[in-house]
């Protein structure tokens, strides 16, 4: 199988990495419009790189087409791949909003499966979700793809489409929130007299043991919150503070402006 990734940019590139762990270099075709970039790309994955397709460069049946390109370039990206993509060849778009039908009109292919990877993909750490329609890929197809997103992560795959946009909104867009709480914590640590590096490195820390042990554990995040939280202890009255200030109102209204925000880019 041969993968022909559209637009390497902050997701392409992160998923290039990752498959060039599992895929060989001369299964791997990157499109990239920059001829400085090319050449950065051929020099540093060693696969094909090319300005566009062509005639002589056809996405065909056996070929999996990534679309990486920002939902608002979607449109042109696609009516100037449509020619030289074959409706036999499996579309991988991981293009917030843009639905199916929509990329199905232009690239005149039903074969299309939504995925929605993180930037964990760049170190097989994605938390992906993915969707496709009933009908529309063989179980060789479905295997083929479910390899590929393994390969950046863990997989979920979903039953209904309208989720993807619920899934962009949690974990696509989630490495930006949890950066944003680490980004308030080291502010505050910077403020009580902590060295910015060791802020840095103590927040960290803080994330990755809390993940590790949840993971280890499989204790649920509330379970966890509670046992470290003893009463009229610290941490009691951090949580005080952010309940008295109704922060779960405000994480609920941003994760649903994120979602919101994933349909219009669809629209
Ligand atoms: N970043 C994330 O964490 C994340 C997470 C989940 C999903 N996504 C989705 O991933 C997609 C890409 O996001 P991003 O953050 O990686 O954006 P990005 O950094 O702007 O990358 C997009 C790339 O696409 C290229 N491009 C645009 N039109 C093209 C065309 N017609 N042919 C070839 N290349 C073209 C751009 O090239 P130029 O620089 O030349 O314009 C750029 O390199 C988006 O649809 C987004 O919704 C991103």
């Amino acid at each position: 199988m041969r993968i022909v990734v559209v637009g390497v940019g902050n997701l392409g590139s992160a998923i290039v990495r990752s498959l060039m762990r599992s895929y060989a270099p001369k299964d791997i075709v990157l499109v990239e419009r920059a001829s400085d970039d090319r050449d950065a790309l051929s020099a540093q994955h060693g696969c094909h790189v090319v300005s566009e397709l062509s005639e002589g460069l056809r996405v065909v049946a056996g070929d999996l087409l990534i679309l990486s390109v920002k939902p608002q370039d979607a449109a042109v990206a696609c009516a100037q791949l449509a020619p030289f993509v074959s409706p036999d060849a499996i579309v991988l778009s991981v293009m917030a909003g843009v639905r199916i039908d929509t990329l199905a009109a232009i690239l005149n292919t039903k074969r299309i499966v939504r995925a929605m990877p993180n930037l964990g993909a760049s170190i097989e750490e994605s938390a992906t979700g993915y969707y496709y329609g009933g009908d529309t890929l063989t179980p060789s197809d479905v295997e083929h793809v479910e390899y590929l997103i393994s390969h950046l992560g863990k997989r979920w795959r979903v039953e209904r489409e309208e989720l993807i946009d619920a899934i962009t909104a949690v974990a696509g867009s989630g490495p930006a929130y949890l950066c944003w709480l680490g980004e308030q914590i080291e502010r505050v640590a910077i403020e009580f007299g902590i060295s910015p590096e060791d802020a840095h490195a103590l927040v960290l820390q803080t994330f990755r043991g809390t993940a590790l042990y949840l993971e280890q554990s499989g204790q649920t995040f509330s379970e966890l919150r509670r046992r470290v939280t003893s009463p009229q202890g610290t941490t009691d009255a951090a949580i005080s503070v952010l309940s008295e200030r109704s922060a779960d109102v405000v994480v609920r209204e941003a994760v649903g402006a994120a979602c919101k925000r994933a349909r219009e880019l669809g629209s």
